[in-house]
């Protein structure tokens, strides 16, 4: 049939703050956290990998860091994180040190993973202060001279901000600068198979410079979906949800699912394996409430 060759699992969005801060209030961020750590570990197969694209805390406080690598530190698998709107630099690149591939220099977040069947590359988006990202020359040069190094390996590219326009005008007046910069490099290498992206707590999809370009939806909160013409902005409970990317090989191609976190709706089997199993009846909590 086919191979599974590499999965890789994404979350986003993680927004861990101090105790008592209105996301451990309102949102309960480090226990939804908690759960998606749970969520990865139990999947079978297991992610080989798993990326955070951004906003892992709230403000960027070394506090922060703190206990949101203490939560992290669950994980089974190699993790791989680059910084959102609301991470800071310094404090994240120190937490993560002994992991060794983020550059310590002060400089931008971003670099490569060469050791899976899929090449990674993270990207920093990160502008000190603002909720808006940017792509600068400076970043660019160093993606298209990175992306210049693998031309037959294939690549996934993630970053915080998406770098297309999304319909919610709100989450756009925050977007990214560079984006038509970032599709011509991206346009000159066609092994990138997907750009991989956070910010917007919400999945959507886009062609993008001769690939695709994904969301994922938040490990807590999500933003309800609001397309009318003002600017609003509303946070809805809807389900946690992370994504899983499969790697089914040159031929098969990378696959996207989203994989909802919880397990409150039990799943009702129909074909275990071997046999279609006509006279099963679903589990009684199989209707939510
Ligand atoms: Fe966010
Ligand atoms: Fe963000």
């Amino acid at each position: 049939m086919y191979d599974q060759v590499m999965l890789i699992a994404q979350i986003t969005d993680l927004h861990i703050s101090t105790p008592g801060s209105v996301n451990d209030r309102y949102f309960r961020t480090p226990e939804h956290l908690a759960r998606a750590v749970t969520h990865l570990n139990g999947l079978t197969p297991r992610p080989d990998v798993v990326l955070a694209t951004g906003d892992l805390v709230e403000r960027g406080e070394p506090e922060e860091y703190a206990r949101l690598r203490a939560i992290l530190d669950g994980l089974a698998m190699p993790l791989y994180v680059i910084p959102g709107n609301h991470d800071a630099r310094e404090p994240l690149a120190r937490t993560f040190a002994d992991r060794g591939y983020l550059p310590q220099d002060g400089g931008f977040l971003h670099y490569t993973v060469e050791d899976w069947p899929v090449r990674l590359i993270g990207l920093d988006t990160h502008v000190p202060g603002a909720p808006g990202g940017r792509l600068c020359a400076d970043r660019l040069a160093w993606l298209d001279a990175r992306l210049g190094e693998g031309r037959e390996q294939p690549t996934v590219v993630f970053m915080h901000h998406p770098p297309f326009v999304t319909g919610m005008r709100a989450m756009d007046a925050m977007g990214l600068e560079g984006k038509a910069e970032l599709a011509a490099v991206i346009g000159r290498h066609p092994q990138v198979e997907r750009v991989l992206c956070g910010h917007v707590h919400r999945p959507m999809t886009r062609r993008f410079a001769g690939t695709v370009a994904t969301t994922c939806p938040a490990t807590a909160h999500q933003l309800a979906l609001d397309l009318a013409s003002e600017p609003r902005l509303a946070v809805v409970m809807e389900p946690p949800a992370c994504m899983l990317h499969l790697w089914l090989g040159p031929d098969e191609g990378l696959v996207s699912h989203v994989s909802i976190i919880g397990d409150e709706r039990p799943p009702f089997t129909l074909y275990d394996g071997q046999r279609w199993l006509r006279d099963a009846v679903p589990p009684s909590a199989f209707h939510p409430r």
